[in-house]
């Protein structure tokens, strides 16, 4: 498992849909990794990526609807860094369906979504989870 406590950001919602994520990769990776026949690879990681792309966009909704709520200075920021990944996803999915299977490729790309994810849930994501919890603290301050 990929997934390290330190990459919580103390928010639950946030910290269960990171772990999720961190999880498919992980299952992604060693599919592709696997000494299964090429059509079988094929079809698992077609499954992983459909749900992947789907997910990516629950859960950046998810995080953004909480960063509004709690006002977060850096929203459009952040907004535009979910919306660049979406569109890497996206272009992905499109070049996989086209192009023959191939484990480099594969492993490539899911070292680069790997590198992102690790980056921004242990990094720009943890900022959110500062903020929040400090909204929160005020919010029951004032109580
Ligand atoms: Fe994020």
């Amino acid at each position: 498992m990929i997934w390290r406590e330190e990459y919580k950001i103390g928010v639950e919602l946030v910290d269960e849909q990171h772990q999720e994520l961190f999880k498919r990769l992980g299952d992604f990776i060693q599919t592709v990794r696997s000494d299964q026949e090429n059509s079988e690879k094929k079809k698992e990681v077609e499954r992983t990526l459909n749900f992947m792309g789907e997910y990516v966009v629950t859960h950046f909704d998810a995080e953004e609807a909480l960063q509004k709520r709690f006002n977060y200075p850096d929203f459009e920021e952040h907004h535009q860094i979910h919306e660049d990944f979406k569109a890497e996803v996206a272009e992905f999915q499109e070049k996989y369906s086209a192009d023959e299977y191939d484990d480099d490729f594969l492993l490539e790309f899911s070292g680069r979504l790997l590198t992102w994810l690790i980056n921004h849930v242990a990094s720009t994501d943890q900022d959110i989870g500062e903020h929040i919890n400090s909204v929160k603290e005020k919010e029951e301050e004032l109580k």
